[in-house]
């Protein structure tokens, strides 16, 4: 019976991947790219809930409009008793509005990889909602079809949470694989509930990639700066250069960092060159209208349901039944 603690935590986070290895490997590609999930060490996670609420960053503050607007209509969609699965749970701030208007939700289950964050958030959820079961998941979520098969062992409606438009980092194949895969794992007659960011002017994006302070910029080179802290590297951060572009053609915010000059840097003993004006790629962030977004959850075999907007156009949610 819940009573305002964890009902379980459960650890099946992946071993500790070298950033020393991932890094390595994508400096000395012919294009070098390093993966976005190292942007969020310490100072990088602090940066990020710094972009969140800057002036131009409008997604977080029109999803969470959104969702405090319309969580009453979404509630009455799940129905009562429904199990919520949190894809990515950071810190479990959107999910209380949903779990707020809910009709008895019987359990909770955040999954997070960084434990850190996990524990605390899913505690104070179970503190705050006594009638709710908790069941923490430590575990890379983006494999869904690796997660333990207890996550939707539930008699309960299965409905899984994924907001941020984090869908919009991953190509839309990768897409389409991950909702195949949030799928399987909800069964039959199970939903997911997904945020994605909708196309806009392009001038709106280039800001909210580009912000005036510079907390983006300093964002993207905490990479090179934690090259620097953890792989004994020698970036001169002087010398990069932040770079987020709309490619309006792919429907896609594409985030760089730019060598400004031809440069060598030593990386963990290893020398790897740069040439002027070269990009390392770090993220994509794509962008849909609510037809594509609709599409491709229909190519991941959903079915779309509601889709709710934001008062101003600029942010959607959309409920999904398997
Ligand atoms: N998921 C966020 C997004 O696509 C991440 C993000 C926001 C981001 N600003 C960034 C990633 C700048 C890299 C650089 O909107």
């Amino acid at each position: 019976m819940p009573n305002g603690t964890l009902a379980a935590y459960l650890d099946f986070a992946p071993r500790e991947e070298s950033f020393r290895d991932v890094a390595l490997a994508g400096l000395t590609r012919h294009r070098k790219a390093i993966p976005c999930r190292f942007l969020y060490d310490a100072p990088g996670s602090a940066l990020f809930e710094r972009i969140c609420e800057l002036p131009e960053y409008y997604v977080t503050r029109a999803e969470t409009a959104l969702l405090a607007e319309r969580a009453g209509e979404i509630a009455a969609r799940i129905g009562p008793r429904a199990r919520l699965i949190e894809f990515g749970s950071g810190a479990s701030t959107k999910v209380r509005l949903l779990l707020e208007a809910l009709d008895k939700p019987s359990s909770y289950v955040p999954i997070d990889i960084s434990g850190g964050m996990l524990h605390p958030a899913a505690s104070a959820i179970a503190a705050d909602f006594p009638a709710l079961e908790v069941i923490a998941v430590c575990a890379d979520y983006m494999d869904p079809s690796r997660l333990p098969t207890l996550v939707a062992a539930t008699r309960d409606r299965r409905v899984g949470f994924f907001p941020g438009s984090t869908i919009g980092n991953l190509t839309p194949d990768e897409a389409v694989r991950f909702l195949r895969g949030c799928r399987t794992l909800l069964g039959p007659g199970g939903a997911m509930i997904v945020g994605a960011d909708l196309k806009k002017d392009p001038r709106a994006l280039h800001a909210a990639y580009n912000d005036a302070a510079g907390v983006t910029a300093q964002f993207t080179l905490n990479l090179l700066a934690r090259m620097n802290r953890e792989l004994s590297a020698d970036f001169n951060l002087k010398r990069f250069a932040h770079e987020a572009v709309y490619n309006e053609g792919a429907g896609r915010v594409e985030i760089y960092i730019r060598s400004l000059m031809d440069q060598l840097v030593t990386i963990s003993g290893r020398r790897v060159a740069f040439v002027a004006d070269e990009r390392m790629h770090i993220e994509y962030s794509y962008k849909f209208t609510i037809d594509e977004f609709r599409r491709l959850a229909a190519r991941a075999g959903f079915k779309p349901l509601d889709c709710w907007t934001d008062s101003e156009d600029r942010f959607s949610v959309h409920y999904l039944v398997a």
